[in-house]
């Protein structure tokens, strides 16, 4: 099994150090377009590998992709991140081009691989992955939810004073401040809802905090955040190469599913060995289906910036 990271910078670093402690490939590839970077991630994360036990073979390089030869899965984190004060949204202009070149290159050394979307706006970014490559569907999956779910498992399990990981909580929508929907009805701690457990006043300010919860830390670290998203977007990497059929809300095209067509935007999908195999319709009450209807139509307005 082969995997390539392309970006090397905080996110696809972390990424790959996830990936190789947990050994999820014998080869491993970081690709940046700064020299140097790449090589030396890959030499930091090789230099603890005899402290930590692992050992997944890892190569860095800049800008040749003849190295990407032949991987399964590609995660795709090249881009900017955003500032203090920034949209997610606003960083469409620069990155858009720099995701459809970098699927181009990947698809010429791999045309066989999945790709999983990182760089933001990520519903757009996995859409214009998804239509530039023409891929099947199922091979473009767009990683936003699965870290959103994992905010809000801590927002929950700080209010509850309950373990992360007994926490089942799920973000659909778009990842977006405004646009993803945390959807406490169906949130429980170990099959107790926790609208059982905690006041409306209580739920709001959790779903409230969830939102915001990337902007918050860009305010704190001056740049979006790394440890969180880099493990998520190991944690999709490894139910594709386990084939382990996890339920994972990411990033699909959607074909009517939801009532919604020709869109990327975050459901709960099941997730293995071909990508992402089903997407799983939750019983949504009428504000919850207005809600993802609201944040389909903004996530569609910025895809529609790429036609203009
Ligand atoms: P970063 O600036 O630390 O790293 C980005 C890397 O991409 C840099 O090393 C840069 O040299 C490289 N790069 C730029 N153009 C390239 C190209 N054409 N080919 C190869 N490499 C190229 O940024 P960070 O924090 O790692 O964030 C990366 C992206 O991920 C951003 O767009 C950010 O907004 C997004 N992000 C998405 C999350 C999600 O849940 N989907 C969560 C966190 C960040």
């Amino acid at each position: 099994m082969k995997v390539t990271v392309v970006g090397a910078g905080a996110v696809g670093a972390t990424c790959a150090n996830n990936i190789a402690r947990k050994e999820l490939c014998d080869e491993l590839v970081l690709i940046d377009i700064k020299e140097g970077i790449a090589e030396g991630k890959a030499q930091d994360i090789l230099q603890s590998a005899a402290l930590l036990g692992f050992d997944t073979r890892i190569t860095g390089c800049s800008r040749d992709y003849a190295h990407t030869a032949g991987s399964d899965v590609v995660v795709i984190t090249s881009g900017l991140p955003r500032k203090p004060g920034m949209t997610r949204e606003e960083l469409i202009g620069a990155n858009a081009g720099i995701v459809k070149e970098v699927t181009q290159q990947i698809l010429r050394y791999s045309p066989d691989a999945i790709l999983i979307i990182i760089s933001n706006p990520m519903d757009t970014m996995t859409y214009l992955a998804w239509q530039s490559s023409g891929l099947p569907k199922q091979r473009v999956i767009g990683m936003g939810g699965v870290l959103d779910s994992a905010r809000f498992k801590y927002q929950l399990s700080k209010q509850l004073g309950a373990s992360a990981a007994d926490l089942n909580a799920v973000v659909i929508g778009g990842h977006g401040d405004t646009t993803m929907l945390p959807l406490i009805r169906y949130a429980n701690w170990n099959s107790v809802p926790v609208t059982a457990l905690l006041t409306p006043e209580q739920q709001q300010q959790i779903v409230n905090a969830t939102m915001v919860g990337g902007a918050t830390l860009t305010k704190l670290l001056g740049t979006s955040a790394w440890y969180a998203p880099g493990a998520a977007a190991a944690a999709v990497v490894e139910a594709i190469v386990r084939d382990e059929k996890k339920l994972m809300p990411c990033s699909v095209l959607l074909e009517g599913e939801y009532g919604l067509n020709d869109i990327c935007l975050g459901v709960p999908v099941t997730i293995g060995r071909n990508g992402w195999e089903n997407i799983i319709t939750y019983q949504l009450n009428e504000t919850e289906q207005a809600m993802l209807h609201q944040s389909a139509d903004a996530v569609r307005s910025m895809n529609d910036v790429l036609k203009n």
